[in-house]
């Protein structure tokens, strides 16, 4: 699939004021930081349809884009940000939880990991409340141009070890780069093919 298309539509903290559409919706969740704004401006081609920031805390409300009049794209803001008040973090996790929980359009989501790094336990914590609520997720390693190809391929292999402790299959992953413009292909065509297996239900 190529993205010819890719419009801002409304950002908010309310799910119940996200947009009426039934059309399939795919969101981007993770640490602040490890990149889930940088990705929706690399696989909808554009520089800045997403605010992206290398201060962590950039995104702090649901952003939804309509990507080729048919399907949503959503930026959520980042977990895990220490510099956050305490007040202000309980409230971007209710509304997240909120999101997640009450989207009926959601039909996956994808849980951004920056691939530099062992499995973290706030990671690790979220795709298992995920799992628990029966909300489908992929994994995306990100920024993979900062590790030499042995090194990724190493960290790869062992996030996904340390997750097979504990789940019995392994969630679909992607790897990507924002800087090199690699992994869009791929993860293109995953949305694709679920957006196809999920057309009936959206009629
Ligand atoms: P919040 O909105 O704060 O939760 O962060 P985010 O996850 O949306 O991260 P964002 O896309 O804003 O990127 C954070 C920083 O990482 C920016 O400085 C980006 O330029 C950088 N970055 C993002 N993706 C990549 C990548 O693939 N490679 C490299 N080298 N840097 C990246
Ligand atoms: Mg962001």
């Amino acid at each position: 699939m190529k993205i010819t298309k890719s419009e801002f539509v409304i950002s908010n903290t309310d799910v119940s004021k996200c947009p009426k559409d039934a059309i399939p919706e795919y969101a981007f969740i993770g640490r602040s930081n490890v990149g889930k704004s940088s990705l929706i401006n690399m696989i909808t081609g554009r520089t800045s349809l997403a605010k992206t920031s290398s201060t962590p805390g950039k995104t702090q409300l649901i952003n939804h884009f309509k990507i080729n009049d048919n399907w949503f794209l959503v930026d959520l803001p980042g977990y895990g940000y220490a510099q956050v008040s305490k007040s202000k973090r309980q409230t971007f996790q209710k509304f997240i939880k909120d999101y997640f929980l009450q989207r009926e359009q959601l039909v996956c989501s994808f849980v951004l990991v920056d691939s530099r790094h062992a499995p973290q336990k706030i990671d690790v914590e979220f795709m298992q409340w995920l799992g628990e609520n029966g909300i489908p997720f992929g994994i995306i390693f990100t920024k993979a141009d900062k590790l030499k190809s042995s090194q990724l391929n190493k960290n790869i292999q062992s996030y996904k070890k340390e997750l097979l402790k504990t789940w019995e299959e392994l969630p679909i992953n992607f790897v990507t780069s924002s800087a090199h413009k690699k992994g869009g292909e791929e993860l293109l065509q995953f949305i694709d093919s679920v957006n196809q297996d999920v057309k009936d239900n959206f009629k």
